[in-house]
């Protein structure tokens, strides 16, 4: 099939093909239309330019009547002047007016990694990836856009948009939608819901025609979004399967979809929602979108590995051995005393923690959760010399000091509120309900923004603190920006991360910890300026079995905060021995969230035993790949983690509940290099299988020290018999090649 039309010297004059790390991206931007993906799935090797004319071809579907006349092809920025009647991606309009594009592009531009140059585009250097940024405009709709569409070098996909209003008038930007299309082997579909205690859970349906779309109102990123949303072909699971799945990288309104239409047409979409009248822009304003992220693999495990590789590449990513923490929260709440925290700083070092957190309470009048937010100077009344003391004692102890803090928000019982009572999101004159007691600080507001911009520079100036746990404890609820009496929820997002930003460019060294009422703001865009995520508030390790796989579909281990809890979790009353609960924590950022003050001198012992081995862990924990097992009884989950170079591994085998199984049969040890040979053994202090037969005299022949020598091929496909466990326990397995 020849272009349309000969295209303008800037265009390129064939599809585009971009490869890397086995995904494989044939972009059609010919014929002056918005680019269409005429491939988005696995490598498929080196194409010359006559056979990408004839993929495009082989891929042009049939035009049908009744509709519209020619064949319907949607771009990845979607317009109903090319026949696509699902979801618009854009939609805006003029006093009424220009409210259907169709943008000419005007530029297309390739650029492929330096490793490549000169390299020809339709090939873009065999398997380095690249980037494609392509201009467009509407002149009757007086508007331009801009696309950027990458292939990052770990296979991921990801676009975003940028609407340029060059009329006379304002424009109106109702929604921006960037989408992927999937292949019609894409059969089901899967994605996440929550609360707070139990984010991410799974849930899986068909992939029928329509619409499926998850949207979040909550102004954060939110427990009941998306999270991931997957389509992949029939049963597909960790280790099977053809997978594609997009992730929406905002901490705002955002809807996330998967759209099948009888057109035989199945897509991906995703962009931020906003709220009616949120984005107006005035003539020469702009608009962009959130960045779209898209994985492709062979099982989720792959899907997960390409965004892993891809936030491991982040220059900011951090390099230093994630220091095991001691959060306070849970070990005292509100009840700051210095000698008590004194003593669970000594508690903490005794056991090897590398830092300490002290948690909610420490300003204000902050005394409980309905007082103080906002007023971010250390108490007097709890802290008459400061927190210097305290800070002095935990650095004197050799630990990293850290600080929570909660910037966007207000307690209506504070000095802040009573002297700027108009800085709350609001609208109108009409307060939004208290959550929490609490409500939303404007920072768009330039005044509020540099008030909160100034006390956290200021602490963290005047105190040794190497670490903030940034939290956020309620919904956006008709979160208005007072002065333009807007919906401000787009512009709140927008000024949160310009305050990280500058809090960083200020104190570089400073790590961020992202949370919100647990894992409630879990995004790829907020890890652009943060270190962690605090996975959930609920620490019961049989809930975070769940969570952290869950949670570590998208986020990779060393930026996932994992904590030991007390011996009766606080949000469920489940009561689990420590090496459940450590052996748990294990797989993540490791901490503790426990009063180990009053903890017994046996259980110090042990978690003593737990800390060193993350320790001893925590390089492969951090850099290597996460595996998850496809085992077929849903009372045994096994899990872990292999170095990159194949040369060593360590599992969880996970009894999560009493199995129809007895004994449980054998497991399959996946991800190791199929022809190297390992030795598979229990690894202390998670070797003890309460549960194991040996306890009525019949021992699990290679639970041993010696264990077996095995090649990687055999432990995947033949396995090992698993030991016996008590329903809620875990046992680990180190895997070395020998
Ligand atoms: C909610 C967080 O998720 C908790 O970890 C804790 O920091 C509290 N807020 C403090 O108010």
């Amino acid at each position: 099939m020849a272009p349309r039309s000969a295209p303008p010297p800037s265009l390129p004059s064939e599809p585009i093909h971009l490869r890397a790390a086995g995904v494989g991206l044939v972009l059609d931007p010919t014929g002056g239309t918005l680019p269409r993906v005429l491939h988005w799935g696995a490598d498929l090797g080196p194409l010359a330019p006559e056979e990408l004319w004839d993929l495009r071809l082989a891929r042009a579907p049939q035009p049908i009547g009744f509709s519209v006349d020619g064949p319907v092809e949607p771009a990845v920025l979607p317009e109903q002047s090319a026949g696509w009647l699902g979801t618009p991606g854009l939609v805006g309009n003029r006093g009424g007016r220009d409210f259907s594009t169709a943008f000419a592009v005007r530029e297309a531009t390739v650029t492929v990694p330096e490793a490549s140059p000169g390299t020809p585009h339709h090939s873009a250097g065999g398997e380095a990836g690249g980037r494609v940024t392509v201009l467009a405009h509407d002149q009757e709709a007086a508007l331009e856009l801009e696309l950027t569409i990458e292939l990052t070098a770990s296979g991921l996909v990801r676009q975003r948009a940028t609407v340029v209003n060059r009329g006379p008038s304002p424009f109106a930007v109702d929604a921006v939608h960037l989408t992927l299309p999937v292949p019609s082997v894409a059969t089901e579909l899967l994605d996440f819901t929550g609360h707070h205690l139990r984010e991410r859970g799974p849930q899986r349906t068909a992939f029928t025609q329509g619409l499926r779309m998850r949207e979040n109102r909550t102004g954060r990123t939110g427990y009941d979004s998306a999270y991931l949303l997957a389509a992949g072909t029939e049963g597909f699971g960790n280790r099977s399967g053809e997978v594609w799945a997009v992730h929406t990288a905002w901490s705002g309104n955002h809807r996330t979809f998967a759209e099948r239409t009888f057109h035989s047409v199945s897509l991906l979409g995703s962009g931020e929602l906003l709220l009616s009248g949120e984005v107006e822009l005035a003539p020469g304003e702009s608009y962009t979108s959130p960045w779209q992220y898209g994985s492709y693999g062979r099982g989720l495990d792959e899907v997960s590995a390409r965004f892993h590789r891809w936030l491991r590449s982040r220059p900011h990513h951090p390099s230093s051995p994630r220091p095991v923490t001691l959060n306070t929260w849970e070990a005292v709440y509100f009840d700051h005393d210095l000698e008590r925290l004194r003593a669970l700083a000594d508690a903490a070092a005794a056991v090897g923690a590398e830092r300490f957190v002290l948690d909610d309470g420490w300003f204000g009048s902050r005394r409980d959760d309905r007082r103080g937010l906002g007023d971010w100077y250390v108490s007097h009344e709890v802290w008459p010399d400061g927190l210097g003391p305290l800070t002095d004692h935990v650095t004197g102890l050799g630990m990293q000091f850290g600080l929570w803090v909660e910037p966007e928000m207000i307690n209506e019982d504070s000095d802040l509120a009573r002297a700027h009572p108009d800085w709350i999101m609001a609208t109108g004159g009409r307060l939004p309900g208290a959550a929490r007691h609490q409500q939303v600080l404007d920072l768009a507001r330039p005044e509020a923004f540099a008030y909160i911009l100034e006390r956290l520079d200021e602490l963290l100036t005047a105190y040794p603190i190497s670490y903030l746990k940034w939290d956020h404890n309620r919904d956006l609820v008709e979160a208005g920006h007072r002065p333009t009496g807007r919906a401000g929820v787009h512009g709140q997002t927008l000024a949160v991360y310009r305050l990280m930003d500058e809090l960083r460019r200020r104190h570089p060294g400073v790590e961020i910890e992202s949370c919100s009422s647990g894992g409630g703001r879990v995004d790829l865009e907020i890890l652009q300026r943060t270190d962690r995520v605090w996975v959930s508030d609920c620490i019961d390790a049989l809930e975070r079995q769940r969570i952290q796989r869950w949670t570590n579909v998208l986020i990779p281990l060393e930026l996932m905060g994992t904590h030991v809890g007390s011996d009766t979790a606080h949000t469920t009353g489940r009561r689990h021995p420590i090496d459940f609960r450590a052996g748990t924590a294990l797989f993540g950022h490791f901490g503790i969230e426990w009063d180990l003050t009053a903890a017994s001198p046996k259980d110090l012992a042990r978690l003593g035993e737990w800390v060193a081995l993350h320790k001893e862990l925590r390089g492969l924990l951090h850099t290597g790949t996460a595996v998850h097992a496809d085992h077929p009884d849903p009372a045994c989950r096994l899990h872990g983690v292999v170095a990159e170079d194949g040369s060593e591994a360590v599992y969880a085998l996970v009894a999560t509940a009493s199995s129809e199984l007895y004994p449980p049969g054998p497991v399959r040890l996946p991800g190791l290099d199929p022809e190297a040979v390992y030795h598979v053994r229990p690894q202390a202090p998670g070797d003890l299988p309460d549960g194991n037969a040996h306890h009525w005299g019949a021992h699990l022949p290679w639970w041993t020290p010696e264990g077996v020598r095995l090649p990687g091929r055999v432990l995947d496909s033949a396995g090992l018999q698993a030991p016996v466990l008590y329903p809620e326990r875990l046992v680990l397995l180190r895997a070395t090649r020998v």
